[in-house]
C-alpha cells in the first residue's frame, strides 16, 4: 500500500458489541454485521473474542459466529484472546473446522492485550502489566507456530481511569515487548477516550523514538469528542493504520463512563479527498458520489451504522452517519 492508503481496521462487531447492554446479541446479527461490513469494503475486522464469558457475556458466541459466517478470502477476520486458554479453545475450533482449497480457514488472527497501567491490568485480566505480558508470550509464540498472525494491543496510551494521566515512556515500552514478542503491529489504545489531539501527538513522539510508525495504530475511543481529531493528529506522524466502529458501537466494560470508538464512517469522511485513501476494498472504488476517495464504502457504512443502531435500540453515535440521514 503507498503512504497515503490508511487502512482500516473495523472493531465494532467487538469492541462494540462486547458492551452492550441492551441484552445478549444473537449470532445471527453478529453475523450479519460482519458480512455487511465486508461487503462494505472492509478487509480487517474484529469478530469477537475468546475471552471468559463471565467477563464479557455478549462474547460467549464468538465460535458460532465464525463457524457461520460466509468467509471471504484475503479479509482478515480477527479474534481477541487473552491468555492460552483463550489460544487453546481458537485452535481446537480451528482443527475442527479444517480449511480447503474451497473454504479458506475461520481466522488466521488473533490479537492479544495488555495495558501501560497495572491498575487497568488489574481490572481487565486480573493481573499486573507485567504478569499479562508473561502470560501473553507464550500465546503469541505458540500462535505464530500454527500459522497465525497477532496483533498486539497497549490501552491507556495517554489517561488511565484509575491513574489518569499516564506516561509515555511506559507505552512505548510496552509496545516494544509486544513487537519483539512477535506482534506484527500493537494498536494504542485511547480506552477513554479523553486523550487531546497534542497529548496524542507526545505520546506519538516518545513511542517513535523507539518503534516504526509502520507498526503501529490508533485506536481511540470517543468520550470527549476528539476521535476523529486524534485520528488526523496521528496519521501525520506515519500511522497508517486507524481502529474505528461503524456506528461509534461500543464502549469499555473497564473503563467506566468510556463511549464507543471513533465512528468508522466519521473517520472515513475526514480522511476524504484530503490525499490520504482509506483501504480496505475488495470490491473496487464504489460509483457512489459520496464515497468519494475512500475505497471502504462510506455510503454503506452509513446504511450499516443505521442498521445497527436500530437493532440494538441504541442512538447512532456517527455524527457523519447522523448528517446524512438528515439530509
Ligand atoms: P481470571 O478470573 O483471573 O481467570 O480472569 P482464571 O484463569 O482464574 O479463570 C477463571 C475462569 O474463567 C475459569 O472458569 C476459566 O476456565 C475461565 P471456571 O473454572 O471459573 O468455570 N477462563 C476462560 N473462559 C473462556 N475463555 C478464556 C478463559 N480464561 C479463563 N480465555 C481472564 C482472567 C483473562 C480470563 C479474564 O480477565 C478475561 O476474560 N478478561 C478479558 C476482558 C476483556 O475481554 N476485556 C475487553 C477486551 S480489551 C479492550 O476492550 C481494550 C481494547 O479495545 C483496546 C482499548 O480500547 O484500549 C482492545
Ligand atoms: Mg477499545
Amino acid at each position: 500500500p503507498s503512504s497515503q492508503t490508511v487502512n482500516l481496521v473495523e472493531v465494532g462487531p467487538r469492541d462494540g458489541l462486547q458492551n452492550e447492554k441492551s441484552g445478549i446479541i444473537s449470532v445471527e446479527t453478529k453475523v450479519e454485521l460482519i458480512e455487511r461490513l465486508v461487503r462494505a469494503g472492509v478487509t480487517n475486522v474484529e469478530a469477537g473474542s475468546f475471552v471468559s464469558p463471565k467477563w464479557v457475556p455478549q462474547m460467549a458466541g464468538t465460535s458460532e459466529v465464525l463457524k457461520s459466517l460466509y468467509h471471504v478470502p484475503s479479509v482478515h477476520y480477527a479474534v481477541l484472546v487473552p491468555n492460552a486458554k483463550g489460544l487453546s479453545d481458537l485452535l481446537s475450533l480451528l482443527a475442527s473446522n479444517p480449511s480447503s482449497p474451497s473454504s479458506p480457514p475461520l481466522t488466521d488472527e488473533i490479537s492479544v492485550f495488555t495495558a501501560a497501567t497495572s491498575s487497568f491490568t488489574r481490572a481487565n485480566l486480573n493481573c499486573t502489566v507485567a504478569e499479562s505480558l508473561q502470560k501473553i508470550a507464550p500465546v503469541v509464540r505458540e500462535a505464530r507456530d500454527r500459522g497465525l498472525r497477532v496483533r498486539g494491543y497497549v490501552s491507556v496510551v495517554v489517561y488511565c481511569p484509575f491513574e489518569g494521566r499516564v506516561e509515555s515512556r511506559k507505552v512505548r515500552d510496552v509496545a516494544k515487548e509486544l513487537l519483539e514478542m512477535g506482534c506484527y503491529e500493537v494498536s494504542l489504545g485511547d480506552t477513554v477516550g479523553q486523550a487531546r489531539p497534542h497529548e496524542v501527538a507526545e505520546m506519538l513522539e516518545e513511542v517513535l523514538t523507539e518503534l516504526p510508525a509502520e507498526k503501529l495504530a490508533g485506536h481511540f475511543h470517543d468520550t470527549y469528542g476528539t476521535g476523529v481529531a486524534n485520528v488526523l493528529t496521528a496519521v501525520p506522524y506515519g500511522i497508517r493504520t486507524i481502529d474505528a466502529s461503524v456506528g461509534g458501537l461500543g464502549g469499555c466494560p473497564y473503563s467506566p463512563g468510556a463511549t464507543g470508538n471513533v465512528a468508522t464512517e466519521d473517520v472515513i469522511y475526514a480522511l476524504q479527498e484530503s490525499g490520504y485513501r482509506v483501504a480496505g476494498s475488495w470490491t473496487g472504488d464504489s460509483s457512489s458520489d459520496f464515497s468519494g476517495r475512500g475505497t471502504v464504502d462510506l455510503e454503506q457504512l452509513v446504511d450499516i451504522g443505521w442498521w445497527i443502531s436500530e437493532k440494538l435500540g441504541r442512538q447512532n453515535a456517527s455524527r457523519v452517519g447522523r448528517a446524512v440521514k438528515a439530509r
